[in-house]
């Protein structure tokens, strides 16, 4: 049995890989060769954290795994991560445990990952700015992935913890070798952006509608509760959406369920989830479209697929 470190996974998977794995994964979830129980989710409300328990098995990868994940948005107060998770892949075959695997790099990288499909699919092919709000530990991986996909020049980042976002700017321009701008207020941060991405622990919008510029492309990747959002319902409201899991959607996802709930948008509103566009049955960006959206609260095969791929480098 392996037990890897984030050290070790680092060390072994790149950006690229973590795409890959990820559209295989949404490709077989077309297929339908995937069986992903519901989340489930306890939350500490004492602490202001949650514990969730996410499992999957891939048929044609022949990978089951399952995570568990915290998510403790008080940590960094405490020199503590705000997401920590592990991962156990199990054989298939023999029920045997093949490895114990850190989880944390895993999520912030399958989690970029996901952003980067998004993005094939439906922002510009021509765009050159992108801007994250938040600073942490998913935003790095999130402009990773968008620098992976299109061939962006400018990365602008907003965190209302100013030093997060020096630090960011200064890792950040290091690793992806161009330049990273750190703006003191959303509104000025969304500026002529093409791409925006949402990373934040906030539970209220970010980013409002009459800032963006018709052609954008918005990825949500913070927000996972039914009372927490990152885009106002102008944003969701007026962009063509598409969503990561429809069912996993509707459960969590207050960025869809407060609009719905307003009675400003129906169900009908979402255009198509991620295996829809990544299997072909439904087209990403058309010429006509204007702002688009990509919401992701995050599923289990996503971590599945990666972790597959971690072991695949190794045996
Ligand atoms: N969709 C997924 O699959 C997925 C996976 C992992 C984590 N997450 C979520 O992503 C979020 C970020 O996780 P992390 O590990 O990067 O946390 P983190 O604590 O490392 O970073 C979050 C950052 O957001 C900043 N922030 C808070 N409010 C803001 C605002 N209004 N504008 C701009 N920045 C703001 C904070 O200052 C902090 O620097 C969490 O809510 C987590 O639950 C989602």
């Amino acid at each position: 049995m392996l037990i890897l470190s984030d050290q070790d996974i680092a060390k072994l998977l790149t950006m690229e890989e973590a795409i890959i794995a990820v559209e295989q994964a949404f490709k077989e979830y077309a297929n339908e060769t995937v069986d992903m129980p519901d989340r489930s989710t306890i939350m500490i409300e004492k602490h202001n954290g949650s514990i969730s328990l996410m499992p999957s098995y891939l048929q044609t990868a022949q990978v089951q795994a399952t995570k568990i994940i915290s998510i403790y948005p008080d940590n960094p107060r405490k020199n503590l991560p705000t997401t920590i998770a592990w991962i156990i892949v199990i054989d298939p075959e023999t029920g045997m445990i093949k490895a114990f695997m850190d989880g944390t790099y895993v999520t912030a990288m399958r989690t970029g990952a996901i952003t980067g499909v998004a993005a094939k699919y439906l922002a510009r092919k021509d765009a050159k700015t992108a801007t994250v709000f938040g600073a942490g530990v998913q935003a790095r991986t999130q402009v990773w992935a968008i620098k992976t996909v299109r061939d962006i020049e400018q990365v602008n980042v907003y965190d209302p913890i100013k030093s997060t976002a020096r630090k960011f700017v200064s890792d950040m321009s290091k690793k992806l070798g161009i330049e990273v701008i750190q703006k003191e207020s959303a509104k000025e941060a969304v500026y002529g952006s093409d791409i925006i991405i949402t990373a934040t622990t906030s539970s209220k919008p970010v980013v409002k509608r009459e800032w963006m510029d018709n052609k954008t492309h918005v990825s949500a990747i913070g927000a996972f509760y039914p009372n927490y959002r990152e885009l106002d319902t102008a944003t969701i409201a007026e962009s063509k959406v598409v969503v990561d899991d429809l069912d996993a959607v509707m459960r969590e996802a207050g960025d869809i369920l407060i609009p719905l709930k307003e009675g400003e948008i129906t169900r009908d509103h979402i255009y198509a989830e991620l295996k829809d566009l990544v299997s072909g049955e439904k087209s990403g960006r058309l010429p006509g479209d204007g702002l688009t959206v990509f919401k992701t609260v995050g599923v289990a095969i996503q971590d599945a697929s990666v972790a597959k791929m971690v072991l695949n480098k190794i045996e």
